[in-house]
């Protein structure tokens, strides 16, 4: 009988948290200033590993519509816009596209659980070489300064 109550419970909990206006993002907002891109190749290594969070040409897939996982996503896409955005390339105060190159290569780019999701954002070493150079190409890194 209590299993029942929790398992029911549950469920309710879930379906109400459906309806929480949490953490709202403009879902595909227009393209505004796109980067001048080293290649083709570049581009498209771009969408299929970082463009989901750092465009505004995001997919969303089904459950990036469902409570809790749609708060995280949202929330990440938000965060990843704000940082780096190659829909408003240039046009953002904070913009981090010189880090590029450097995020793919020591591992902390694409995030961990997108690349649990997304096996086609998965590069193989040799693919993983050929985009760092094309992100050097296309983002320069800048002399590391004291003030970031
Ligand atoms: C699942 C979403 C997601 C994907 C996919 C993703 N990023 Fe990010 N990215 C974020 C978030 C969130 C932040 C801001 C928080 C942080 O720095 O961890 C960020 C921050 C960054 C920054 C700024 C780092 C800083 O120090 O502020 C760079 C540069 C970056 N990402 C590059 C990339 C590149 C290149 C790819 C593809 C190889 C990529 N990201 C893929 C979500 C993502």
């Amino acid at each position: 009988m209590r299993k029942k109550w929790v398992f029911w419970g549950f469920f309710v909990f879930l379906a109400g948290i459906q309806f929480l206006p949490i953490l709202e993002v403009e879902k595909n907002p227009p393209i505004e200033k796109v980067p001048t891109w080293d290649s083709e190749t570049t581009k498209q290594f771009f969408s299929r590993a970082c463009a989901d969070c750092h465009s505004h040409e995001t997919r969303w897939p089904w459950y990036s519509h469902v409570a809790p996982i749609s708060w995280l996503i949202r929330y990440h896409v938000r965060e990843g816009r704000e940082h780096f955005n190659i829909s408003r390339h240039g046009l953002q105060k904070k913009d981090k596209s010189h880090e590029a190159a450097e995020e793919l290569e020591d591992g902390s780019m694409p995030l961990l659980p997108y690349l649990w999701l997304h096996p086609e954002a998965r590069l193989t070493p040799a693919e993983k070489r050929q985009f760092v150079e094309g992100l050097r190409r296309t983002f320069p890194p800048r002399e590391k300064s004291w003030i970031e």
